[in-house]
């Protein structure tokens, strides 16, 4: 049998050094790719082995395939003309970070089995809270995703009102209602306004609710609810409110933009996600609370094997949500705000933002075409006059061209194209392209 670990799995300069290279060249080439794979279902699985190798193979051959196999299956995030939904944008120091997490392998089950990856993890959540204007002080960790984010949010809610009933808008992201449907509690849907924000004057009664579940932000039109109000009701009620900053809260970086988070330092919770446009690779969501003791008790189940002399003084964020095995992704988030910096968080969302403000300009100006929503942040809704078909032909044929992918929703009953900015490479000529693919093509539907 093959000895592992006097076998080198690879030579992991000289293969690392060949994967860095590749990773430098594939962000030097990406914009040259098509942005939206064009593959068919099942066509990359075809091409490779039904089994594992029986023998060790060359990292080589790994990074070959990864070339020749893979890559025309990848629809490249990291592309300049990546406008679909909110784009989730990487960043070179925390590509480089993510190796070196994978290197340390720290696993945060318990605050011993992990220290700095644990207490980095709450100091840059702090430094984020402190970015963004949240208040010093809330607890705050990481979690894979917003929909984890705000699951953990409303068991946290649940256990601190004993109720069960959930409340958002009929905009709010479906993370909610999956949340409610995996814990069996009810759910009721608030109407929005012609801005589509939650109508305060539809929440109704709220004494049997648990949480509401704000959004600034939403994933279709990022219409911004009305947090003050909705604090005083639920306080009134003795309702937890949470706030789904998932997309826009990194805007809060930006002092122009803190009229969108008024209010959200008296809610009980809050996500933000770092891996969306603060330029951290997937998986980064941060999610604070100024009631940790609420969370604890959700959360906390300690086995035997897993209690520690410690346990009195350490934190351990395990006890917050639902994972127990939990990876160091502070590193990556440490290592964007250092390298980064406030001022280079905030020239990456005013460039986005200003970039989406001239598409919107162009389409407001052009005959023919119509704006569908507010423009708050870096996305546009927009759709040909006319039918619904012929938007989503024209959806169709803008992504088949691989020069850019855009999305769609649907706002008041209508079929609406949507075109978010959020990558850091993202420059005027590309949104000046998306522009022309989209009116070249309108002339085909
Ligand atoms: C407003 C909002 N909340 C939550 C989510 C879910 O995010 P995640 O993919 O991190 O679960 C999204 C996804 O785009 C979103 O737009």
């Amino acid at each position: 049998m093959t000895d592992l670990r006097s076998d080198r799995l690879t030579d992991l300069r000289a293969d690392g050094a060949a994967a860095l290279e590749w990773a430098a060249g594939y962000l030097e080439r990406v914009a040259e790719l098509p942005v939206l794979a064009q593959v068919e279902p099942g066509e990359i699985r075809a091409r490779l082995p039904t089994s594992a190798p029986d023998d060790p193979e060359a990292f080589a051959d790994v990074l070959r395939d990864l070339d020749e196999i893979l890559l025309p299956g990848v629809t490249h995030w990291q592309h300049p003309r990546f406008f679909a939904y909110f784009a989730c944008t990487s960043s070179e120091p925390a590509i480089l970070a993510e190796l070196l997490a994978a290197t340390l392998n720290s696993v945060a089950i318990l605050w011993r089995t992990a220290p700095a990856a644990t207490e980095l993890e709450g100091v840059v959540l702090d430094w984020v809270a402190d970015l963004l204007g949240l208040p010093a002080g809330w607890h705050g960790h990481i979690e894979d995703s917003a929909s984890t984010s705000t699951f953990a949010a409303i068991v946290a809610a649940r256990e601190a009102t004993g109720r069960d009933l959930i409340m958002c808008s009929e905009q709010a992201h479906s993370s909610v209602d999956k949340a409610a449907r995996m814990l069996g509690m009810r759910l009721r849907k608030v109407p929005v306004d012609d801005e589509f924000r939650m109508r305060v004057d539809a929440v109704g009664d709220l004494s049997d609710a648990a949480v509401i579940v704000a959004t600034v932000g939403t994933t279709a039109a990022t219409a911004v609810d009305p947090v003050p109000p909705l604090v005083e009701a639920c306080a009134a009620s003795g309702t937890w409110l949470h706030v789904d900053g998932a997309y826009a809260g990194t805007a809060m970086v930006c002092p122009e933009f803190r009229w969108a988070f008024e209010g959200v330092d008296r809610a009980d919770s809050v996500v933000v996600n770092a891996h969306k446009w603060m330029l951290t690779p997937t998986d980064c969501s941060l999610i604070w609370t100024r009631r940790p003791d609420d969370f604890r008790r959700a959360f906390s189940l300690v086995p035997e094997y897993l209690r520690t002399p410690d346990a009195e003084d350490a934190l351990s964020l395990s006890e917050y949500g639902p994972a127990l095995g939990r990876r160091f992704r502070a590193l990556k988030l440490w290592a964007v705000l250092r390298c980064v910096g406030r001022s280079g968080l905030q020239r990456h969302i005013r460039s986005g933002v200003s970039l989406a403000e001239m598409f919107e300009r162009w389409v407001d100006e052009a005959d023919g075409w119509e704006l569908c929503a507010p423009r708050r942040f870096s996305v546009v809704c927009f759709r040909l006059e006319g039918e619904d078909e012929r938007n989503h032909a024209l959806l169709e044929r803008v992504n088949a061209s691989g020069e850019i992918f855009i999305s769609h929703c649907v706002l008041n009953g209508r079929y609406t194209l949507r075109l978010g900015v959020g990558q850091i490479s993202t420059t005027e000529d590309d949104v000046r392209r998306a522009w022309e693919v989209l009116v070249r093509e309108a002339t085909r539907v």
